[in-house]
């Protein structure tokens, strides 16, 4: 059949990678996770202690970094340079300090031509913020998923709960709302959904009907 690009974009967790996941399977396409890419060169700049805003250091920094995907079980193991950072880049100082390194237009130059060329034989679910509008703007499905802050961050605490980390739900509708900001108010390639893209709100949807949605939504496309 077709191997089609499907575009998945939206602001923090929507549950963009959980559906993304479940879709590509369903369909043996790959799944890319380019939330997963600015963390890691997030990561790596804190280790480094490169200035996060410092555009041209960072461009210095990613010329030498290979960002590789590696499937598992789990779901992908991520690694940068050959060290595994799947852990890390969830951990909070990552989390906080993302949206600035993703704000820098070198870092992002870079990051999207090599999201084009992982997309470039299509069979691929790829989500993100500007994956609809920049990375792939022919992308043949486009999703806008979105769900209310206070579920967003009720989802996280129960996920946290689950993972015995203790955390605040006051504190995650904060943080949540702060990334959202910072990504749809920078310059470059800003959060926002695609004039052509479908949006889904899955405030009051199961995973299940989420991701029935969005393969209705394809196989109209196959
Ligand atoms: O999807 P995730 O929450 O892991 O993304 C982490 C951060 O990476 C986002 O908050 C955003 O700043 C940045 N990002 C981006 N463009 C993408 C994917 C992620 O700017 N396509």
């Amino acid at each position: 059949g077709k191997q089609l690009r499907i575009a998945i974009d939206g602001p923090a967790s929507a549950g963009k990678s959980t559906v993304a996941k479940l879709a590509a399977h369903r369909l043996g396409y790959i799944y890319c996770d380019t939330g997963a890419m600015y963390r890691a060169v997030t990561w790596w700049a804190l280790q480094k202690k490169v200035a996060l805003d410092d555009d041209l250091a960072l461009a210095k920094m990613l010329a030498q970094l290979e960002i590789k995907f590696v499937p598992a079980k789990e779901g992908q193991r991520v690694f940068v340079n050959n060290n595994e950072v799947t852990k890390e880049i969830r951990m909070p100082t990552v989390t906080n300090n993302v949206s600035t390194v993703a704000a820098q237009v070198s870092v992002r130059k870079v990051l999207t031509q090599r999201q084009q060329e992982i997309a470039a034989g299509g069979g691929i679910v790829m989500d993100g913020r500007d994956i609809g509008t920049t990375v792939l703007p022919d992308a043949e499905v486009k999703i806008f998923l979105v769900a209310s802050v206070k579920e967003r961050a009720l989802r996280r605490f129960r996920e946290n709960q689950a993972k015995n980390i203790p955390t605040s739900l006051t504190k995650l509708e904060f943080e949540i709302e702060e990334r959202d900001r910072k990504d749809s108010t920078r310059t470059v390639s800003p959060l926002v959904k695609a004039e052509d893209a479908i949006k889904v709100d899955t405030t009051s949807l199961s995973i299940d009907e989420v991701v029935t949605k969005i393969m209705r939504i394809v196989e109209n496309k196959l």
